[in-house]
């Protein structure tokens, strides 16, 4: 056995963002800066020594590679065990199920989410605690200072091993299993849902489904489970098949990069449902025929129907949504005697509050939705769940959703991304913000009162932590929301995020077009935030 320790330097940049350690792959390939990164976990979770490390990734480009390392790395660290997906593979809700069932000392989970491959696109890496969830913070800053101070790294020196065929090897002292990266996280999946009722909701020949697995991760899931397991006609997977560079495209589920399942819900021969997942699988969209259900209002109608679903009928506990998050989900826990939270941005604020039962449900605008059984977001958990729903319920999307706004009212909701912006005006153009925010509640701006305007600060209520600056958040009068933050998960210049939200109680205003309905809202942000005059952008790079 021949462990070699090799000298390094730190790097001034290994800080974790909203989501892990997210780079260009040029920087992870730069000489041992994944390795500094890894030793940093090594030498601050001291659990994993004689422990069980689960390990595997989204498929991206580099995925191997980093996967051969760390393995070197874990065996060279004292790891016992490593429980390792086939072909290096597992999508970030399969790992988290995977930590908890075994009883480990975490896991490494390699992905850069829903960002783009390849050789000049994103790579990244996280480690999740041995509760299945994102280190929280005390835990990600604990590994950045490390890698601040780190000077050497230790390593085994030995050829690469096979990652395709499942089974035990030897790696030095350290036992490799590979296993199968779908069936722990299906059998998971058959427990919480209601089999029986979706098999036969795909066997009435009155219903037809398409999943797009963006040629990511999730391709082999959805294969097993929707077209195995539940007996779905073959080919309702689509892009199913997983590649480094996801085909080219930007594996985000949402309406602009997802637009050939879009087509796929409208005209005639349209199918019923459709949804779509992201890069490591945790994200999702659902959609139905001609309808698309924001993410935020999914949660809500999750929220309110829980009772119906086979892994939730005996009640749920609560829910919570990130700050920036629609209102929906708070109006379901008001009228239903639910606990709910609002917490910053970061799936990470959740895992307290999941493992203390506050809550059972939680969910983000950008995407996510998820429950007590991980502690991850879980696209292709959410889109079993909207199916076992429509079995249940045996109405369409659509008629789901709008009978859902009769009863709690509707959040018009729409986000503005400006991509890529210059990090100092970004800076710059939030902290002019916050000078404004004293002066704006009681202000009237094209008719909407300002109720409250403040710096999202957020203290855990189970372990009391305190997260300041998480977002100027401007409320309203009658419900309506500006928020304004920047992004933590971009690995180019800055991302400002704009998120803006509308409150209809009124059921015949509630099939107005959101754009419509959000012009003067649109307006507001962008003469409070000066975004024209500040980023030099006239228009955002993306809107969902
Ligand atoms: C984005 C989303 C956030 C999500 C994160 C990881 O983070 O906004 O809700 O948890 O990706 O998927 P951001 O780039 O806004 O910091
Ligand atoms: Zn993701």
């Amino acid at each position: 056995m021949n462990i070699v320790t090799i000298n390094t330097q730190p790097y001034d940049d290994q800080r974790p963002g909203t989501s892990g350690l997210r780079k260009k792959v040029k920087v992870f390939q730069t000489p041992h800066y994944l390795e500094n990164f890894v030793q940093a976990i090594f030498d601050t979770q001291t659990d994993l020594r004689g422990g069980i490390l689960v390990l595997g990734g989204d498929g991206r480009y580099y995925n191997r590679e980093a996967i051969q390392i760390i393995l070197r790395m874990a065996s060279a660290n004292g790891v016992k065990q490593v429980l390792l997906g086939r072909g290096g593979l597992l999508s970030t809700p399969a790992a988290s199920c995977i930590i908890r069932k075994y009883d480990t000392a975490g896991g490494i989970i390699l992905s850069a989410s829903h960002n783009p491959g390849g050789p000049d696109e994103d790579f990244g890496i996280k480690f999740n605690t041995p509760h299945g969830g994102p280190a929280p913070e005390t835990v990600t800053e604990a590994i950045f200072h490390r890698t601040t101070e780190i000077d050497e790294y230790r390593i085994l020196q030995t050829p690469p091993i096979d990652l395709d065929n499942p089974g035990k090897i030897s790696l030095g002292d350290t036992q490799i299993n590979i296993i199968d990266p779908v069936d722990d996280y299906a059998d998971l999946m058959m427990e919480l849902f209601d089999f029986d009722r979706i098999r036969k909701l795909f066997d009435s020949g009155m219903f037809s489904m398409r999943f797009d697995a963006m040629h990511a991760v999730t391709g082999p899931y959805a294969t097993e489970i929707l077209e195995g397991r539940l007996g779905a006609e073959p080919g309702t997977v689509i892009n199913g098949i997983p590649k480094i560079d996801f085909g080219g495209g930007h594996p985000d589920p949402n309406l602009v990069h997802a637009h050939q399942l879009v087509e796929l819900t409208r005209g005639t021969g349209a199918v019923n449902f459709a949804a779509a997942s992201d890069g490591d699988g945790d994200r999702n969209m659902i959609l139905g025929r001609n309808f698309f259900v924001t993410p935020s209002d999914s949660l809500a109608v999750m929220a309110a129907n829980a009772h119906l679903i086979k892994g939730y009928s005996g009640g749920i506990s609560g829910v919570a949504r990130s700050m920036p998050t629609s209102q929906a989900a708070d109006r379901v826990a008001d009228k239903l005697g639910l606990l709910c939270f609002e917490t910053p941005t970061g799936w990470k604020f959740f895992g307290n509050l999941l493992d203390g039962r506050k809550i059972t449900l939680c969910g983000e605008e950008s995407f996510g939705t998820g429950s007590d059984h991980i502690r991850e977001k879980d696209g292709l958990w959410s889109v079993l769940f909207w199916l076992n729903l429509l079995a249940v319920k045996q109405q369409s999307v659509e008629k789901i959703v709008t009978d859902h706004w009769k009863a709690f009212g509707r959040n018009y909701y729409t986000r503005y991304d400006y991509e890529a912006i210059d990090k100092a005006d970004a800076e710059n153009l939030m902290d002019a913000l916050r000078e404004k925010l004293p002066t704006l509640p009681g202000q009237t701006l094209s008719g909407y009162r300002v109720e409250y305007a403040d710096d999202f600060a957020y203290t855990d209520p189970v372990d009391g932590s305190i997260s300041e600056r998480q977002g100027i958040r401007v409320g309203f009068s009658d419900g309506s929301r500006i928020v304004f933050r920047l992004s933590g998960t971009g690995t180019e210049g800055a991302t400002l995020r704009v998120y803006l939200e509308a409150y209809e109680t009124d059921p015949s205003k509630q099939t107005q077009s959101t754009e419509s309905v959000m012009t003067r809202l649109v307006d507001i942000a962008l003469a409070l935030a000066e975004i024209e005059h500040r980023t030099g952008r006239t228009k955002p790079s993306v809107i969902t």
